[in-house]
């Protein structure tokens, strides 16, 4: 068979998308805290087939720039951050086929209620759950959670590693056939084949049993998206769909071999772990048509919109430097998401960059954060067919310029010329989100094996 594309919907519990401006784009709806605004996209969606619809999150709104939230809230800078659970059921409740994943983090949060949580979705969603496992980046999120401060980068990923034995611990005290549910002889579930997990580690504590029967996809399938080494350790390891941001090709070639190499070594088959690199897709009529759109995405952007997203994931105030002065190496090193600095200081030439090089070489806040794709449907389906039999990905990460406009142009105008070309779905594969990525169900006697 042919390698299929997946293709995954980059959403926001916000007031905007990934891209902060586009609330201010002329065709943006704005009634984001209803729940239509979530199940028109998650319909739109279903029509063109798309894998997965998956939700960001952090835990804070962003307020490290100037250590006020004036402007985050003034301009609405990814102000708003409500529970992306919840949203994700009313989605799963207006389609059938479409995936559902959403990120909860392993710095705050405790392993039996996320494994609780996603267990009751991957039921409730009937196996089309996604977990995308994060590790949490700033003093904001900290002292929403009672932490004076966040913790270091490398510790929040051992934090994470414990926390992943826990939650897939849980999940595989169930055996498959646990459940007997007999109710002439009374008996509802086999005790010999619920067990407890008894875990004691240096993190967590938790004992079980789980309270959840074990779920359609044995479990919900894993995201993760760091691109430090220690992020990519941790990927290796644990992620079956990885998240990355590309700053070209080529750099994506290299990325793509690399972390494949890292996955078996880490004893896994590289086949089972995908790689999508977030972009956006400005498609339209004509080639006039698709820059005259990007014109009116790119006039929605400010400059607070990348000050503030930079503070918030670098967890460092941007305010409080000059534009063109370089950072110190001891800045540099306290900065939070290390695969966003590596990636500045790499693509600025500079050891030390200024505040004008995080903003320029990042693109953060505007579309230039990540690879655009332009044009009309061939042209795009071109370039995004290129990456894909580089290799560069297994698919792509679609981010927003407007809602719901970015996801409809998609649908309508971009998967019938993927489709074309045989290298998207034109069908759902299954029921389970598992099936529709191809990627194989885990056996609770497998995990136990392994261990
Ligand atoms: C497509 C994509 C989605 C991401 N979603 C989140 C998110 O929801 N929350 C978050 O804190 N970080 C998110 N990140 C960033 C990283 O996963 C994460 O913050 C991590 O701390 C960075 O790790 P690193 O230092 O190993 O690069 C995302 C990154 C990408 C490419």
């Amino acid at each position: 068979m042919n390698r299929v594309m997946t293709l995954v919907a980059f959403l926001q519990a916000q007031n905007c998308s990934n891209l902060p401006g586009s609330w201010r784009h002329p065709s943006t709806m704005l009634d984001f805290t209803t729940p239509e605004y979530y199940q028109r996209i998650a319909r739109t969606l279903e029509d063109g087939k798309i894998q997965l619809a998956f939700f960001d999150d952090r835990l804070a709104l962003p307020d490290l720039y100037t250590g006020h939230h004036a402007d985050a809230v003034g301009a609405g800078v990814r102000a708003v951050k409500m529970d992306p659970s919840t949203i994700l059921m009313a989605m799963g409740m207006a389609t059938q086929k479409l995936g559902l994943g959403t990120t909860y983090s392993t710095t705050y949060y405790e392993p039996y209620h996320v494994a609780r949580v996603f267990a009751t979705l991957d039921l409730m969603l009937k196996g089309r759950a996604a977990w995308n496992i994060v590790t949490s980046l700033n003093s904001a999120e900290a002292l929403n959670f009672g932490h004076a401060e966040h913790m270091e980068h490398d510790a929040r990923y051992d934090r994470a590693d414990e926390f992943m034995d826990v939650v897939m611990g849980h999940w595989n005290t169930w055996e498959d056939d646990a459940l007997i549910l007999d109710k002439a002889e009374g008996r509802f579930a086999d005790p010999a084949k619920v067990h407890r997990l008894d875990h004691e580690g240096r993190y967590f504590r938790s004992r079980g049993p789980f309270s959840v029967p074990r779920s359609p996809q044995g479990h919900p399938v894993l995201i993760q998206a760091g691109q430090s080494g220690r992020g990519q350790a941790f990927a290796a390891q644990w992620a079956e769909l990885v998240f990355v941001i590309y700053h070209d090709l080529e750099a994506g070639k290299q990325h793509y071999a690399s972390f494949k190499k890292a996955v078996a070594a880490a004893g896994r088959d590289p086949a089972q772990v995908q790689v999508a690199p977030a972009c956006y897709v400005i498609v339209a009529e004509s080639e006039d048509a698709a820059q005259a759109k990007r014109a009116v995405i790119e006039d929605s952007a400010r400059p607070v919109d990348a000050l503030v997203l930079i503070s918030e994931v670098l967890n460092y105030d941007f305010g409080a430097k000059g534009y063109d002065e370089p950072f110190s190496d001891e800045e540099l090193a306290g900065f939070s998401w290390h695969g966003f600095r590596e990636r500045v200081v790499k693509h600025s030439g500079k050891k030390n960059p200024t505040v004008r090089d995080f903003v320029e070489v990042s693109g953060r806040g505007t579309i230039a954060e990540h690879k655009v794709f332009c044009g009309t449907p061939k042209s795009v389906a071109d370039q995004m067919e290129e990456w894909f039999t580089a290799p560069a990905c297994d698919g792509f990460v679609l981010a927003a310029t407007h809602m719901p406009g970015s996801y409809e142009d998609v649908v309508r105008l971009l998967v019938p010329e993927l489709q074309r070309r045989g290298l998207f779905q034109t069908e759902y594969r299954g029921a389970t989100l598992r099936d529709n990525l191809g990627l194989p169900m885990p056996r609770a006697a497998d995990w136990h094996a392994a261990r």
